[in-house]
């Protein structure tokens, strides 16, 4: 089978609002592991931005088409990909290899998605896969957060925050957020966050302590790096984990080695990659089964339209709260 659709890509290095354009294409059968989509909706983020901008780790020159993440029906099977056409799912797209899912179809990894659960809007389940998997992986997986443990989310108002404020109450932690704004710190709260610490204070460190009772925090959640990450990894406990996420600020954490063996705290990357298909489909259905809980829920902020991805990418190096989601279908 062959299908056609109209796909927003990325043709060269540069602001979006002038690079990333419409093109018709042509969409084969999709390959081991892959489903093909017609998408419903699609999540945005601040990984688009880096995209657009040529600093991407991931990805090479353009053109290649923008979007991560989908909710869309099944319409082609690839082989071992265990859905069935007509099925409605969320999933990360190909865009690993330049199929992104801003676009009327989209390939999906087949052990990146699962269901979209029911009690999810389109808009809900396309903001969902990557700011939930990696939250998933930097909590349980690469920071083993504990119930009773104390979590600090930074950029906690971002896509990726907020998944990993409602992930880790998911998983009995207290949580610290932080963010830049007054509103944005009173959204952190309304989704979960015991405590709100703005990013301008003029002592994080001690502002993180006092939110920890003094003990310090057990996991840092790090999506922005630079000062900020700089400062809440002193307000680590004895034990405690940093979790390197991102780069939001535009530069990673700097690390102090005689620092992290004299208070006796480590570091771990965190890269949401998929590793054994049976790994990755225990991941998926955990998620799915919370999500279905209630206990995580996107909660979608803007919703633009098709024709406004462009300007919706450029926006995204200074995002409102709450996640930002393009209406496809
Ligand atoms: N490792 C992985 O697998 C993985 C997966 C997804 C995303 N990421 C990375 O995670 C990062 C965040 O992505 P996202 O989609 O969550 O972005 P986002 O929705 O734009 O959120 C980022 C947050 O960072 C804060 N921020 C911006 N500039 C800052 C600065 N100079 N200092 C401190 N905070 C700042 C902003 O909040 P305030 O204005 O409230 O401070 C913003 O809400 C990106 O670097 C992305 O590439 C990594």
């Amino acid at each position: 089978m062959v299908t056609e659709g109209v796909a927003w890509r990325l043709l060269a290095f540069g602001d979006p609002r002038e690079v990333v354009r419409q093109e018709r294409l042509r969409y084969d059968d999709p390959p081991a592991g892959e489903v093909l989509v017609r998408v419903r909706a699609a999540g945005a983020g601040y990984p688009d931005a880096m995209m657009a901008a040529g600093a991407f780790p991931l990805l090479g020159e353009p053109p290649f088409g923008l979007g991560e993440e989908v909710c869309g029906d099944v319409v082609a099977v690839g082989a071992d990909a265990p859905f069935t056409v007509g099925e409605r799912i969320m999933g990360i797209t190909a865009f690993l290899r330049g199929w992104g899912g801003y676009a009327e179809y989209a390939y999906v990894r087949a052990g990146s998605a699962v269901a979209a659960p029911a009690g999810f809007t389109d808009e809900q389940a396309a903001g969902f896969p990557i700011a939930y998997r990696t939250a998933y992986a930097g909590l349980v997986e690469r920071a083993a957060l504990r119930p009773g443990e104390h979590l600090v989310v930074l950029g906690a108002a971002g896509s990726s925050g907020v998944a990993a404020i409602q992930l880790g109450k998911a998983l009995g932690a207290t949580v610290t957020a932080v963010a830049g704004s007054p509103e944005k710190l009173a959204f952190c709260r309304s989704i979960g966050a015991d405590h709100a610490v703005s990013r301008h204070s003029t002592d994080l460190t001690k502002e993180l302590l006092a939110a920890t009772g003094g003990k310090g925090a057990d996991v840092v959640y790090d999506v922005v790096g630079g000062d900020t990450a700089a400062a809440a990894a002193k307000a680590l406990g004895r034990g405690g984990r940093l979790a390197i996420v991102g780069f939001a600020s535009g530069a990673p954490v700097t690390l102090d080695p005689v620092d992290m063996l004299l208070r006796n705290y480590s570091a771990v990357g965190v890269l949401a990659d998929a590793h054994s298909r049976e790994g990755e489909a225990v991941v998926w259905a955990r998620l799915a089964e919370l999500a279905g809980q209630g206990a995580l829920t996107t909660p979608v902020g803007k919703v633009r339209s098709f024709d406004q991805v462009p300007t919706m990418i450029a926006e995204q190096t200074n995002p409102p709260a709450g996640k930002i989601v393009v209406r496809v279908a």
